[in-house]
């Protein structure tokens, strides 16, 4: 008997936990600790999107260019290699992780061929013996058939505080009204998007961190994994 006939299209026997939700939510931290915990590859999708934006900058691509940016997502070559970004064979470091960089990938996000032309791309990361994908499309399109998809979300006060501890922690000047408005404000254009907007999905489990600490956070994604977890998958 042909089992994979039993699947459906998108299904894999290799298991997805897809972590959602908005911008300073600590899920990129919760995500790379649960990997780490269960030995799962990791995606944070939002650094393809950052680096797709450093590469068009690169080869003189307008960040309104569907079809050139469609076209280079296509064509990619990106490598993730323990922490570090790989573009074109030179480490970009911390080039992803500048404001600009943000500001860049949330603009080519927003274009629903280059978002179609990342798909196989990151859909690639799924590898055994798991994958714990970080992004807000994560559980609708990416990883529909996820094992498990969590939207980890705080108020915007909670998360404007912790925001503000990170960056007077690396000596930065930082300003919590002003963070809070920002988190506010994106948080708006966020979820008023038409592509892939701010929103949790129907099949997932809301993880509110406000009282929670990141281990406390980590582990109820666990718990809450190996409760629902297929038998017989790995882990
Ligand atoms: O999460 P991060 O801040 O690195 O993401 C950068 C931008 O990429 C986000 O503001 C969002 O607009 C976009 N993004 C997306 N879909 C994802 C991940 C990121 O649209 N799965």
């Amino acid at each position: 008997m042909n089992h994979s006939s039993l699947l459906t299209p998108h299904s894999s026997p290799i298991p997805v936990i897809a972590i959602d939700g908005p911008s300073a939510s600590g899920k990129g931290t919760v995500a790379a600790l649960v990997a780490r915990e269960l030995g799962f590859h990791y995606l944070d999708s939002g650094a393809i999107y950052r680096v797709t934006a450093l590469a068009a900058q690169h080869a003189g691509i307008a960040l309104d260019d569907e079809t050139a940016l469609a076209e280079l997502a296509g064509k990619l070559n990106v490598r993730f290699d323990n922490g570090e970004i790989w573009l074109n064979g030179e480490k970009v470091g911390e080039a992803v992780r500048t404001e600009e960089s943000g500001n860049a990938a949330s603009k080519i996000a927003s274009l629903p061929r280059l978002r179609e032309a990342l798909l196989a791309f990151q859909r690639s990361f799924r590898k055994a013996p798991g994958l714990v994908a970080d992004g807000r499309d994560m559980g609708s399109v990416v990883f529909p058939d996820a094992t498990l998809k969590i939207f980890l979300t705080a108020s915007a006060g909670v998360r404007a505080e912790r925001r503000y501890k990170q960056l007077m922690e690396k000596g930065m000047r930082a300003n919590l009204a002003r963070i809070l408005q920002d988190i506010q404000q994106r948080d708006a254009r966020d979820s008023a998007r038409s592509v892939a907007p701010l929103q949790k999905c129907a099949d997932a489990s809301l993880l509110d961190t406000d009282a929670l600490t990141i281990a406390a956070a980590v582990n109820e994604v666990l718990r809450r994994y190996q409760a629902n977890r297929p038998p017989g998958v790995w882990n």
